[in-house]
């Protein structure tokens, strides 16, 4: 079938197989050129398809030859009906990890449940061993517990008072106000059963229990900071206190993992757009601005320039993993930098329907958007007829 993109708010309905195995190739490409990375041997990573999980498979593989197993949960197509990207993204970096001669194998399921990590955990027995590294890049609204049964669906509220703010919605370029009231307390609750730590820590629980895990293992989380201009509505809000968990979480992970002399980290990356930030009000006009600054100061990185340092500069790093005075490690240094921010908060001042397209990247914006769902990329056909139904090499 011929593909177009069909917008629907902050999701893509369609994706493009051709255009998703693009973004895989040039992420493998980026990594490559930046030369081999004495890293992880054996990894694991929940949340592998898109984004900052994907990037993370295609470093450790193509930078460090790691053999992966990722753990995803995407739509598959069906005669006539696109797949999710994420779908298509595994299927292309399955087929170059076999090119490659590197092991590499799937699991599309909900992470959040039992079964899915007992065949994980299973997969990781027969055919590794162990892991060495244990990447948890899950982003969802919705968790059914395990254990209790109960479905919890995540908001993005501010805690206490209403929020009021500018936002922009990035397909028409329209900057307005935006009022969000504030969550009640099930909310947060509620955002913390899906976007905290606690099934971070059941599936290190379970690694250990299993002696799936190698002496030194390290396991990794990503979180957020951002901001004063976004703090109301994330690290805030009821995100934040998820995020705040996830983070505490990884002291208790870290001291179950002394006896293999293991470590967990969350590391604090970059705001970027993926399926999951769009979503998020306010978000995208200062992700907009951020990009205009960063970009014009030669700075900017999109999600696998940020794991390819994460794993060069921080995890690998010959001189130690450096960590900030809570313990975590810091990726989003040149986001956070004293001149980006100040020039971001001016332009934020300044920002209306009118001035954005200059002082903004609301064109980056969108790039990176129709990319996530394998639209506009160089080289690509899209007017050729392409096969929508493609199946995952290693699916389990
Ligand atoms: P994303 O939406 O691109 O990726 C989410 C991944 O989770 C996908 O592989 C998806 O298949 C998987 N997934 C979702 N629900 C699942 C389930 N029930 N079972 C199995 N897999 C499931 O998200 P993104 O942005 O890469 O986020 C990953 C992490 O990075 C999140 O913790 C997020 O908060 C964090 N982060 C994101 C930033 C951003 O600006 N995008 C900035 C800093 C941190």
């Amino acid at each position: 079938m011929i593909i177009e993109p069909r917008m629907r708010g902050f999701i893509c309905l369609t994706s493009h197989p051709k255009g998703c195995e693009k973004n895989v190739l040039n992420q493998i490409e980026f990594v490559k050129s930046n030369g081999h990375i004495e890293g992880p041997k054996n990894v694991l990573v929940i949340g592998a398809s898109t984004g900052f999980g994907l990037a993370s498979r295609i470093t450790s593989a193509f930078g460090s030859n790691a053999a992966t197993i990722g753990v995803f949960f995407e739509k598959a197509p069906q005669e006539g009906k696109t797949a999710s990207p994420g779908w298509y993204n595994s299927a292309a970096f399955q087929q170059e990890a076999k090119k490659a001669g590197l092991y590499a194998k799937s699991i599309n399921g909900d992470a959040f449940s039992t079964e899915v990590k007992k065949k994980t955990i299973d997969l990781i027995k027969s055919d590794l061993g162990k892991v060495d590294l244990v990447i948890y890049s899950l982003a969802s609204p919705v968790r059914t517990h395990p254990e209790t049964g109960v479905t919890h669906r995540s908001v993005l509220k501010p805690i206490g008072d209403t929020f009021t703010s500018k936002t922009v919605d990035f397909h028409s370029g329209v900057v307005s106000n935006i009022t969000i009231e504030p969550c009640t307390e099930d909310d947060i609750n509620n955002t913390v059963a899906v976007m905290g730590g606690e099934d971070w820590e059941m599936w290190i629980d379970a690694l250990i229990q299993a002696d799936a895990l190698s002496n030194h293992a390290t396991t990794v989380a990503y979180s957020y900071i951002g901001p004063s201009l976004t703090e109301a509505v994330y690290r805030k809000g009821t995100i934040g206190k998820a995020k705040n968990d996830l983070e505490a979480r990884a002291f208790k992970i870290a001291d179950k993992l002394k006896d293999i002399d293991g470590e967990a980290y969350v590391s604090v990356n970059k705001a970027l757009v993926t399926q999951a930030s769009s979503a998020i009000p306010v978000i995208p006009l200062y992700i907009s601005l951020l990009y205009k600054t960063m970009k014009e100061k030669g700075i900017h990185e999109g999600c696998i320039e940020q794991i390819q340092r994460l794993f060069e500069a921080r995890l690998f790093s010959k001189e130690g993993i450096p960590t900030d005075e809570e313990g975590r490690i810091r990726i989003d240094d040149l986001e956070m930098r004293e001149d980006v921010q100040n020039a971001v908060a001016e332009l934020w001042l300044q920002a209306t329907t009118e001035t954005l397209p200059e002082i903004g990247d609301l064109k980056g914006y969108k790039q990176d958007f129709l990319n996530l769902f394998g639209f506009g990329f160089e080289g690509v056909d899209y007017l050729e007829d392409v096969n929508e139904v493609v199946a995952i090499e290693g699916l389990q």
